[in-house]
């Protein structure tokens, strides 16, 4: 029978650049409910409230659920072990990089160091007309929408909405992580939203293995995926990388 974590974490020791690549999944036990699915926020909200047209033309209502969906919740979550064993993997040399599609600025938290944001930051709220950027939690939120002290604008956070630009330094950072990487771990995503699906892609296109983490199949699974090891990403990496440590030095 073959030891799937186990010969997940050979293929981490022997790689000369392992990258990760993240979702809403890998903070689920954090207690940050995923997008999709049947106790997701598209089941609850309508997801126009981060279209871009939409947000500037409906600042009230949008910033209504924004502040419900992404400060009163998310300013509560902490890092899990899913998070730390990562930041873990990296400070060990055994992780280069991470690429992630969540705002909520937890894998920062846990310790990891390089991180790139691809959609973002919830942490952060900026002024469109004069550029000016003000801390989240500094923000009188009592009155919305929050309003540039500048020029009075609505402010809008710093995050990306459905129709709006993936910052460039992410965008170009993640790609050439994936063509670098030569094992990619895919962790807690449907891979639903592009251009961020399309990073696992080019990996696999550059010939990186497919490590992929989830309690369900994905369609990465059937297509990309070499080693598929189903479970919550909170139990199934610190295991993963107790048997990366454990492995005999070579
Ligand atoms: N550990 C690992 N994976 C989990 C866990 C867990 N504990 N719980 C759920 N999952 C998996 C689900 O099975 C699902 O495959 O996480 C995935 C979450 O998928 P989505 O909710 O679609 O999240 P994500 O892929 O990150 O969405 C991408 O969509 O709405 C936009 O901008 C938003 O960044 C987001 C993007």
């Amino acid at each position: 029978m073959i030891d799937y974590l186990d010969k997940a974490a050979r293929l981490i020791r022997e790689s000369g650049y392992t990258v990760a690549f993240t979702g809403a999944g890998i903070s689920v036990e954090s207690g940050i409910p995923p997008f999709r699915g049947r106790s997701g926020l598209w089941s609850r909200y309508d997801p126009k409230v981060l279209d871009l047209d939409y947000f500037y033309s409906n600042p009230h209502d949008s910033w209504v659920k924004i502040k419900e969906i992404f400060y009163d919740f998310f300013g509560k979550a902490q890092p899990n072990p899913g998070h730390i064993a990562l930041a873990g993997l990296e400070q060990k040399g055994w992780l280069k990089s991470l690429i992630t599609q969540n705002i909520d600025n937890l894998h920062q938290e846990a310790g990891s160091q390089t991180v790139w944001e691809f959609h973002g930051n919830s942490q952060w709220v900026v002024c469109p007309r004069c550029g000016a950027r003000h801390f989240a939690t500094e923000i009188d939120m009592s009155e919305l929408p929050p309003r540039c002290h500048e020029d009075g604008s609505v402010l809008k956070p710093d995050f990306i909405f459905f129709g709006e630009g993936i910052p460039r330094e992410a965008y170009d950072q993640s790609f050439a992580a994936a063509r670098k990487a030569e094992v990619m771990l895919v962790i807690g995503t449907t891979g639903e939203v592009m251009p961020a699906s399309m990073v696992p892609y080019e990996a696999a296109r550059s010939g990186a293995t497919i490590i992929e983490i989830n309690p369900e199949t994905t369609p990465f699974t059937n297509q990309i995926t070499h080693i598929f090891l189903e479970g919550k990403a909170g139990e199934v990496l610190p295991e993963l990388l107790a048997r990366v440590r454990q492995l005999p030095v070579d």
